[in-house]
């Protein structure tokens, strides 16, 4: 199921509470879970999701965060380096972990919908965003099984994570002149990381082949000490 879009608007169905929708011939469950008085986090479930990959890869990344240490916050180096063509809008931060890009652009004016499979990275970011009275939504969310809602958003996070059936969504759910912020793993990680599984890894080709209808501002094919990065701003163009 990865990698569809719909036209569903998300805040109506956070609005609607727990329930049901039908979307794409997906049913979607809402599920909000009250974090403090102010703010909910909700869960986006898609039914076939719940069992499956969302509970075995929800329990490794949980325990990886639990385990992890260092400041949970910080936002990426190489988006505070283009923080200049950051406007206001609203924003998706896909797999967003901890947050901290989240929280950099939110403190910047942007609406930020954070999604993760991760719960417990994301009671850390909601918390946190909470705390700072910023405007950011978190939701837990199997990338695997969910479709994202089409032009909607101005600005689209995506770092260290790639799949590449996602990628019709992720162009698709910006709207127009909308700006996409993507650095990930590619192919030369294996050399860094052996085990590391290739299809999560950015092939030669590159990032620029999945975005055919933006301008590229910029493309790095192999930045990083060991060129195991590959990172690409682009924006979409009008029809
Ligand atoms: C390497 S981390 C990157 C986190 C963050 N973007 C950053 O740069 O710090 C990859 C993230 O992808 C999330 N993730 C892995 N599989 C996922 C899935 N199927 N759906 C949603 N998130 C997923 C993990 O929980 C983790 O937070």
């Amino acid at each position: 199921m990865a990698g569809t879009a719909c036209d569903l608007r998300w805040e109506r169905l956070f609005a609607s509470g727990s329930c049901g929708k039908i979307c794409n011939k997906l049913i979607f469950i809402a599920l909000r879970l009250k974090i403090d008085s102010e703010r909910l986090l909700i869960f986006l479930l898609e039914p076939n999701g719940i069992g499956a990959t969302l509970k075995r890869d929800r329990e490794k990344w949980d325990q990886r965060y639990s385990e992890e240490q260092g400041p949970p916050f910080s936002p990426d180096p190489w988006l505070v380096e283009h923080a200049n063509l950051l406007e206001s809008g609203r924003c998706l931060d896909l797999a967003c972990g901890r947050g901290g890009n989240s929280l950099f652009v939110a403190e910047r004016g942007y609406s930020v919908h954070a999604i993760d499979i991760s719960l417990a990275a994301l009671l850390e970011l909601q918390n946190e965003a909470n705390r700072r009275n910023l405007d950011v939504q978190s939701i837990v969310m199997d990338l695997d099984y969910c479709s994202l809602p089409v032009e909607s958003y101005d600005l689209v996070l995506v770092f260290y994570f790639f799949d590449p059936r996602l990628m019709d969504a992720i162009r698709a759910c910006l709207k127009p002149r909308g700006l996409i912020i993507y650095a990930t793993y590619n192919h030369r990680h294996t050399s860094v990381r052996p085990g590391f599984n290739p299809a999560y890894l950015v092939p030669p080709s590159g990032l620029v082949p999945y975005f055919p209808d933006f301008e590229i501002l910029l493309s790095e094919p192999y930045a990083g000490e060991s060129g195991n990065i590959t990172r690409m701003l682009g924006r979409k163009r009008h029809e």
